[in-house]
């Protein structure tokens, strides 16, 4: 069940499928007012009843007598300052007079099937059109001319509203949008907690949650080109009784990659606004007659079944309404990262030697990552020359792809196409290209400078270096990296008066490249990437549908970047890689069993030197990859993903995957610390039929090891395959029992259980 209603009498609009209602009202003064969000409730022909009014002192009431209807007490879908409401606004436009007094009146609606393209931006898609209905509600400022068209898609078969707003100028004036949010919702009370993703690099995406109090509360990102690693372009609001499986959370998740702004601001009457969108901040677009400006989508899921279920709801949109392109539904490649073998340091032969090593093991795909063009024998150097260094690799990037696919591998090259080092032929040839601000000073980071992605000319040079590199040579995939914030924003191709355009203008132009690319060249795979993780967004997801979560991969680290990451995010676009130990960012050693484990949740990869591993290494790494090649399709295409128990609360990370028939299920059980003579622990699963008989398989792999302990000998490295019967209720209400003296032999600290459970 999905529909759009209109009331014409009442002049209420109900959207609702089979979890959600949105209930919306065209108040006396001819804007929009919220009535309800939340669960779905039976339809009305008349919902009055829920709008609030009433005389209060001091309030500014923008009706004649009798109306009592005040801006400040309404809970309103697109609000606005200066006409009686003193709170965060969700649109400001500066006219030619300087005044900032809007009045958006309803003119009228459209309700159509199916859901809207926004042009030149990542949005989630429908199929077909009976997958969605959108409501256009279209209003309109009469002094300036303008329309301000808000658009809701509902989802058929998910808790899912997406929004976004459009401004269509007709005036002769001009008018600058200073603030222009994709969306804004108003909650009756403000018993919430808000919950966001915070971190830095090494430690992306930590979930952090805080109550609500009155006043303003919110997180923004102001890197310009990114979210960052500080904020990912997503909050909810959980009650604060809800759980990982239980309660009420509302999720905002905005599909954008540029500099945004996610404000809540609560009402010293409880009201709480949430509004999501473009950070204002640096923000100022120019609207001449004619011209019009569409804000990025953010996507609203309503979950009733605890933040788990908001979770799963992301990850199945996401994972088929929002990636594209032919490895939407593929299972992806298992790789080899030279990166953290071999940094900079590396020619054709030692590359050649890593492909075969890794053909060997049962690696299908061979990335080559920084290192490879210009004179880049050092992060110093060599950013904008997209051609081969002949001196390191003599066959080119052409001869090399064609080599490794002799040797049975696909070839994929690591890039950073918004950059450039000013040690660059392309710096030598166009030094205004880069982004700075006249007579000031330069920022660097990492040696390097950002390319002025909004002009066209700039945009479209690097898609020729592209095309030629991409034409001439087998390449099958592409890490597009992204190292550094921006600063001095400025473009020297804008007008004064348009330079409040530059940053969004920036991120359009980075759209437009991936749009270009992504279409002419569909096969290649791309994961998109910035010092790690620092660009893992909805946006980025929609031309990459996969993401290098974080240069941190020491596997205890990533058990918290993972499960962090998993909120929003499904695993099939979680970057995950084996690495070396002593691990390359914390030093720690853990074991490869665990690594392993770890890393299945994603995509799965290794970024070491398979040469340098030991027999029993190697024979665990064939037989890792076998492992991963036999359940890919159930993590990355088919599985509904459990987090169960939190490594920011526990000693223990507890996650899972289960297939959508619920026949078969993959769970890790990973400890931080050993401990010792410590008391029985049981692992209670999810998501699995109760009625099902299972088979739960797991390994307890043994690492070589020369000395005796109490009651164990020396060992060169064994692995035991253990398994029992048991019904979902059981592995579900009694859980696994974990024997301690196991985790001791999966190397103690560090250690993981990986489950096979698949019904019998
Ligand atoms: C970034 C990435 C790494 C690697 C380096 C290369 O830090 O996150 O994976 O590609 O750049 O310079």
């Amino acid at each position: 069940m999905m529909s759009v209603i209109f009331h014409e009498k009442s002049k209420v609009f109900h959207l609702t499928n089979s979890y959600v209602s949105y209930i919306i009202r065209i108040m006396e003064n001819g804007q929009l007012e919220n009535l309800y969000y939340g669960k779905a409730v039976h339809d009305s022909e008349n919902f009055d009843r829920l709008h609030e009014e009433g005389w209060r002192s001091q309030a500014a009431v923008c009706m004649p007598d009798p109306s009592e209807l005040s801006m400040h007490y309404t809970r309103q879908e697109y609000p606005v300052y200066g006409t009686g409401d003193f709170k965060s606004p969700a649109c400001t436009i500066r006219q030619e007079n300087g005044s900032r007094i809007v009045d958006f009146k309803y003119v009228s609606h459209e309700i159509s099937d199916g859901k809207p393209v926004l042009e030149g931006l990542p949005a989630t898609y429908v199929e077909s059109d009976g997958e969605a209905q959108t409501l256009s509600v279209r209003l309109h400022d009469s002094l300036m001319n303008t329309d301000l068209y808000l658009y809701y898609t509902l989802y058929r078969d998910y808790p899912v509203i997406t929004r976004h707003a459009q401004f269509v100028h007709a005036g002769d004036d001009s008018i600058f949008l200073e603030r222009a949010m994709s969306a804004g919702v108003e909650f009756l009370d403000m018993k919430y907690d808000l919950l966001q993703l915070s971190g830095a690099w090494g430690r992306e995406r930590y979930p952090k949650r805080r109550r609500l109090e009155m006043g303003l509360q919110g997180i923004q990102g102001l890197a310009g080109t990114t979210a960052g690693a500080e904020q990912n372009p997503f909050v909810a609001l959980l009650r604060p009784d809800a759980t990982e499986d239980f309660g009420e959370v509302y999720g905002f998740s905005l599909v954008y990659s540029g500099n945004f702004l996610a404000n809540v601001e609560v009402s010293t009457f409880d009201m709480t606004r949430l509004s999501i969108g473009i950070n204002p901040e640096n923000f100022a677009w120019k609207l001449e007659k004619g011209q019009s400006f569409t804000t990025p989508e953010v996507v609203m899921v309503y979950s009733d079944s605890g933040l788990g279920g908001m979770s799963r709801t992301y990850h199945r949109l996401y994972r088929s309404r929002l990636i594209r392109g032919i490895w939407r539904d593929k299972a992806r490649p298992i790789l080899l990262n030279n990166w953290e073998g071999t940094y900079f340091d590396f020619n054709e032969e030692i590359i050649l030697k890593m492909a075969r090593e890794a053909k060997e093991v049962g690696v299908e795909l061979f990335v080559l990552d920084d290192g490879w063009f210009g004179k880049r024998d050092d992060d110093r150097r060599g950013l904008g020359d997209w051609f081969c260094n002949l001196d390191k690799i003599p066959s080119g990037i052409d001869g090399l792809s064609r080599k490794v696919e002799e040797i049975g591998l696909k070839f994929g090259l690591w890039v950073e196409l918004e950059m450039i080092n000013e040690d660059s032929d392309l710096y030598r040839a166009h030094p205004d290209w880069l982004i700075q601000a006249p007579g000031r000073n330069r920022c660097q980071t990492r040696h390097q400078y950002v390319l002025d992605y909004s002009r066209k000319e700039v945009v479209d040079h690097i898609y020729g270096m592209m095309y030629e590199l991409l034409r001439k040579s087998k390449i099958s995939y592409i890490k597009w990296d992204m190292n550094r914030y921006m600063t001095e924003p400025f473009s020297a191709a804008l007008p004064a008066d348009r330079q409040g355009e530059m940053m969004h203008r920036y991120i359009l132009g980075v759209y437009s490249l991936y749009e270009r690319l992504t279409s002419e060249f569909p096969e290649i795979l791309f994961e998109s990437c910035a010092s790690g993780g620092a660009r893992f967004d909805p946006g980025m997801l929609y031309y990459a549908p996969q993401t290098w979560c974080s240069d941190d991969s020491d596997a205890n680290e990533r058990l918290k970047i993972q499960y962090g990451t998993s909120v929003v995010y499904p695993i099939s676009s979680i970057g995950a890689h084996v690495s070396a130990v002593p691990n390359h960012q914390v030093m720690r050693k853990t074991p490869l069993h665990t690594r392993a484990s770890v890393a299945y949740f994603g995509t799965f990869g290794y970024e070491l030197v398979l040469g340098k591993l030991s027999d029993f290494e190697l024979s665990q790494v064939r037989q890792q990859i076998d492992f991963m090649k036999r359940h890919r399709e159930l993590i990355q295409i088919d599985g509904d993903f459990y987090r169960i128990s939190s490594p920011f609360e526990h000693n223990e990370t507890g996650w899972m995957t289960v297939s959508q028939d619920r026949k078969s299920a993959l769970a890790l059980y990973a400890q931080t610390l050993n401990k010792v003579n410590a008391s029985w622990v049981r692992f209670k699963l999810k998501g699995l039929d109760p009625d099902t008989k299972y088979r739960v398989r797991y390994e307890i792999v043994e690492e070589p090891r020369d000395f005796f302990i109490y009651g164990m000998g020396p060992t060169e490295g064994k692995v035991e395959t253990r398994e029992f019967l048991a019904y979902g209720d059981e592995l579900m209400n009694i859980g696994i029992v974990v024997d301690r003296i196991d985790f001791f032999k999966l190397g103690g600290d560090f250690a993981a259980f990986l489950y096979e459970i698949d019904a019998i």
